[in-house]
């Protein structure tokens, strides 16, 4: 399971924030109640002791499962985009909690959502976490009560003192909405379904190795593939969590269960065309491209000028060939100087580097390197002529940009 970990990383709030996919708003993530938990300690369901503090450690219910839903009929939701089903905290033996605490069970979460501000949550919702009759409240409100109330560390008495009645569940919708906006985002570490380079039709049809092999590929993680017949209609992604659910950090691991597609003969049927997000609240309108399509070898562009020497400097120089090996979503560089590696946040490329893995975000029609989860890199200032500056991950020096990889 940890190889997991390695590969796909985590999902915390500010690699979301570093991104550099534009159009994002994020401020909805920023009115958040603070859990005062560290994300240091194990992640949930991998534990050798027995943890007392379950404001910040998520038990019993460490495996989160989120399901994302493919309606066709009727077709629910933006168009070609899969929706939101819920976050369901199952055991990390595959049991499962449910109702936990009727005293909770909140209605009317419009209001509540509207009341506390999370006015951006409540928009994302009625686009992308859509009941199949229309009955948005009702959904919303069971997948609360059902599952939202069981988790430990959204129990009011965890909550920063003086929270309003209900910020829990509005933790809880902010918590689901977030982890599926980095799916939509970060493609290539988190990954949808259609990550793969795997697309509807009404006529092919898959094995579950063909859809899941190339899941894996593409995300690092096996997710959990359900069928209404022979058609795909869910697909269940399974994470652990290191501290609260507030503002905790999501680990993408393999599906504990398998789902209920048969082994072979799947279809994968066609709402519309293309993928293609609706842009209702300052969120992201961009075609989406399948990840998984880096190539062997390609030039390293900056966002700003020039790019990327054989050494990992920056210059506006002519630029070196990298080679890479992996996929998208993890993956590893060399250059005829040598291998290419981070070390105290310095990107360098020689003989005596050891190799750090990398992944490619597809942003627009760029396909960007990140490292670490973010696709932020900085230098003290911008080369020109025979100058070179150093590479550094992250946004900290003054010089900010992305770095594109061009096919060669
Ligand atoms: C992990 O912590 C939970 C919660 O206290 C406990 O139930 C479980 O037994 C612990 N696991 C181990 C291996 O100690
Ligand atoms: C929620 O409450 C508002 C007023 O506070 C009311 O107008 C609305 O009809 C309620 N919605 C539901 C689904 O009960
Ligand atoms: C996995 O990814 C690699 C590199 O992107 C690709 O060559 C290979 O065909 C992929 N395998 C599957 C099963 O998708
Ligand atoms: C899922 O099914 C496969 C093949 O039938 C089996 O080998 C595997 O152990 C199952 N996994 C789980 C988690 O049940």
């Amino acid at each position: 399971m940890f190889s997991a970990l390695v590969i796909l990383g985590v999902i915390t709030r500010s690699a979301l924030v570093s991104s550099s996919v534009s159009g994002v708003d994020y401020n909805d993530l920023f009115k958040q109640i603070s859990s005062g938990c560290s994300t240091s300690g194990p992640a949930s369901c991998h534990n050798t002791t027995q943890e007392t503090d379950l404001c910040c450690f998520e038990a019993p219910g460490g495996v989160l499962l989120q399901t994302q839903l493919w309606d066709t009929d009727p077709s629910t939701g933006p168009s070609n985009s899969w929706t939101i089903h819920g976050l369901w905290p199952d055991h990390c033996d595959s049991t499962f909690s449910e109702n936990c605490d009727s005293t909770r069970d909140y209605t009317n979460i419009t209001d509540l959502l509207q009341d506390q501000g999370a006015d951006d949550t409540l928009s994302f919702m009625q686009e992308y976490w859509v009941d199949i009759n229309g009955q948005n409240e009702q959904f919303w409100e069971h997948e609360w009560s059902t599952h939202g109330a069981c988790y430990s560390t959204l129990k009011p008495s965890c909550l920063p003192s003086g929270s309003p009645k209900g910020a829990e569940a509005v933790a809880f919708f902010q918590a689901v909405v977030t982890l599926f906006k980095a799916c939509l985002i970060h493609m290539a570490l988190c990954a949808c379904a259609y990550a793969a380079g795997i697309t509807p039709s009404t006529s092919k049809t898959y094995s579950l190795s063909t859809l899941t092999d190339a899941l894996k590929n593409a995300t690092g993680v096996t997710p959990a593939l359900n069928c209404a017949g022979s058609s795909l209609s869910s697909i269940q992604w399974y994470f652990n969590l290191k501290g609260s659910l507030i503002d905790g950090e999501f680990v993408a691991i393999d599906a504990t269960s398998n789902g209920s597609c048969k082994s072979s003969s799947i279809k994968y049927p066609p709402e519309v065309g293309r993928i293609l997000f609706h842009d209702h609240v300052g969120w992201l309108m961009t075609d989406v491209q399948p990840a998984g399509s880096l190539p062997s070898a390609g030039t390293i562009h900056a966002s700003t000028a020039g790019g990327l020497l054989s050494a990992g400097t920056w210059s506006t120089q002519t630029l070196a060939t990298y080679h890479f090996s992996g996929s998208a979503s993890s993956f590893t560089m060399t250059t005829s100087k040598g291998s290419c590696g981070v070390s105290d946040g310095k990107l360098a490329c020689g003989s005596g580097v050891s190799s750090s893995t990398f992944s490619a975000v597809v942003s627009e029609s760029n396909l960007l390197l990140a490292y670490a989860g973010s696709t932020d890199f900085s230098s003290d200032d911008t080369p020109s002529g025979s100058t070179q500056e150093m590479v550094y991950t992250g946004s900290s020096h003054s010089k900010t940009f992305t770095l594109n990889i061009i096919s060669s």
